[in-house]
């Protein structure tokens, strides 16, 4: 797999546009992503798929949450108090607002597992999971997302390794690893090397020449064995935060 040195959506924005006809965003919230999909891709459909409900963060925490500041930076990022439904209806409302005369983006206020079945096996180009990132719920996604992929699709994983001051109860790594080692028919591609990273999966099956040529004509990748993606780290000195594998 390469190691991209770069921001996530310059990585992305190496996969081939002609290849992509219909995304899933598995996880919206505000649609920041889903704008980025939208006009670099300009696919036939995009799926955006959230509940939008509020979290009982009493009970089963979703983002870190164990400090004054981490709960400061998650109730800015969401715009209220996560554990309040008006926050993700408000959340909501600006999305739909937002696509309103996309016609090809279809919003479904449903969870994940709520509305996979609804869409046929081979059918999706482009999975983008940022939904639920504990250990749990991202294996469960992978798991019943990837039969919807097309052979030469992607599957890409947000927050795959994240800031050293923050969210220790993230699973996005140790779930990818415990699904390769499952699904031995999947191979990470690529993940870019900077905090909050993305990480490409594809089919063994398919070639991805394109994807590929554009990796190595970047200059931007170096080349690491697939089996470090379990191996690496974050590493802090002061203020400055980075990815290490060593
Ligand atoms: C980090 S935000 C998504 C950010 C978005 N992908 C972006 O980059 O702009 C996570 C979102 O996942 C949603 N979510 C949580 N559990 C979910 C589930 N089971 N199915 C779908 N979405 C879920 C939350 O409501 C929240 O809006």
């Amino acid at each position: 797999m390469f190691a991209y040195i770069g921001s996530r959506h310059d990585m992305l924005a190496h996969i081939p546009k002609e290849q992509v006809n219909t995304i899933a965003e598995i996880g919206v919230c505000k649609g920041e992503n889903a704008e980025w999909l939208l006009s670099n891709f300009t696919p036939g459909n995009l799926h955006l798929i959230d509940p939008w409900i509020a979290y009982p963060f009493d009970n089963v925490p979703f983002y870190y949450l164990d400090s004054p500041a981490g709960i400061k930076f998650n109730e800015d990022y969401f715009g209220g108090p996560l554990a309040d439904q008006a926050t993700f209806d408000a959340l909501h409302d600006s999305t739909q607002a937002k696509f309103s005369d996309a016609k090809n983006v279809l919003i479904h206020r449903r969870s994940s597992r709520d509305i996979v079945n609804e869409f046929d096996d081979q059918s999706l180009d482009l999975i983008y999971i940022d939904a639920d990132h504990s250990y749990e719920a991202v294996l469960d996604d992978l798991f019943i997302w990837e039969s919807k992929l097309t052979n030469d699709g992607y599957i890409i994983l947000n927050d795959h390794a994240i800031n050293a001051s923050g969210t220790p109860k993230f699973g996005i790594v140790q779930a990818v690893t415990t699904f390769l080692r499952n699904k031995t028919h999947f191979a990470p591609i690529a993940m870019n090397l900077n905090n909050y990273a993305d990480l490409i999966l594809g089919k063994r099956s398919s070639a991805h020449t394109e994807l590929l040529k554009n990796l190595v004509t970047s200059g931007k990748i170096i080349e690491v064995p697939d089996s470090i993606i379990s191996n690496y780290h974050v590493r802090k000195s002061g203020s400055l935060s980075w990815l290490s594998f060593c």
